[in-house]
């Protein structure tokens, strides 16, 4: 049982051995990961494509975990209808990657389903104030999308605080997620920042320096010492 509920963890899954699913559902779900984080990628919006619609139908039919989608890709109601049928519990769409984004969001909330949105480095808050009663959760990217294993732009932290501050001038009380180097070093001020679900990937849940379970615990300690910090 995790010992922080108040912060969730959804392990980018794009990190995990894909040739060995089964097997690493079945650890995720033994140190009590809240979320399957699932990058869905076309190739165009980024220039990568690690998972498919397949896999996740597949992974769907052998795990209770809710998914967490996150959409990078220029077609997004088409993977919005494919994820839905495949059951699905929360959808972030990229502010960039559409020009019909209320649409968009009002789709996935119409199935209810979690709506989020998601801001790559460079994109300014100021562009979700108009659909903050679409959405029900921010993801804020701590890195430039498309792969796993970058460093955290700088601004990310400050752009977390930010948008914690933005929200609640708006009296807007919806979790932040935070997409991206989520490390354990850098997990202590994400959390400090305001990050309330951390997409674990390279540098910590799927860290080759531990197993799971020895990372998983590296990861509660760091969100302690977050939460220690919180204003
Ligand atoms: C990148 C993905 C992330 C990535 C995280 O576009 O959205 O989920 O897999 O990997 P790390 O934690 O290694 O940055
Ligand atoms: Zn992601």
């Amino acid at each position: 049982m995790r010992i922080n509920q108040l912060i969730q963890i959804s392990p980018s899954i794009m990190c995990a051995d894909l040739c060995n699913m089964e097997d690493e559902l079945r650890k995720l779900e033994s140190i009590g990961v809240d979320l399957l984080h699932c990058d869905l990628m076309d190739g165009h919006f980024v220039p990568n494509m690690p998972l498919g619609l397949v896999l996740l139908e597949q992974l769907r039919s052998k795990t209770e975990l809710p998914f967490d989608i996150h959409l990078m890709v220029d077609d997004n109601d088409f993977f919005v209808q494919k994820v839905v049928e495949i059951g699905v519990q929360q959808i972030a769409v990229h502010v960039e990657s559409t020009t019909h984004l209320d649409r968009t969001l009002s789709l996935i909330q119409e199935n209810d389903i979690r709506a989020g949105v998601a801001l790559n480095p460079a994109t300014p808050l100021t562009t979700i104030e108009y659909i903050l009663d679409r959405i029900d959760f921010v993801m804020i990217m701590s890195v430039n999308p498309g792969f796993a294993g970058q460093k955290m732009v700088p601004s990310a932290l400050k752009k977390v605080a930010n948008c914690r501050d933005f929200l609640d001038q708006h009296g807007v009380d919806i979790p932040i997620e935070v997409d991206g180097n989520v490390s354990f070093s850098n997990i202590p001020d994400m959390v400090a920042a305001g990050a309330d679900i951390l997409v674990a990937g390279t540098s910590s849940i799927f860290n080759k320096n531990g197993n799971y379970s020895e990372n998983m615990d590296k990861i509660e300690k760091a969100i302690q010492r977050g939460l220690e910090r919180r204003r």
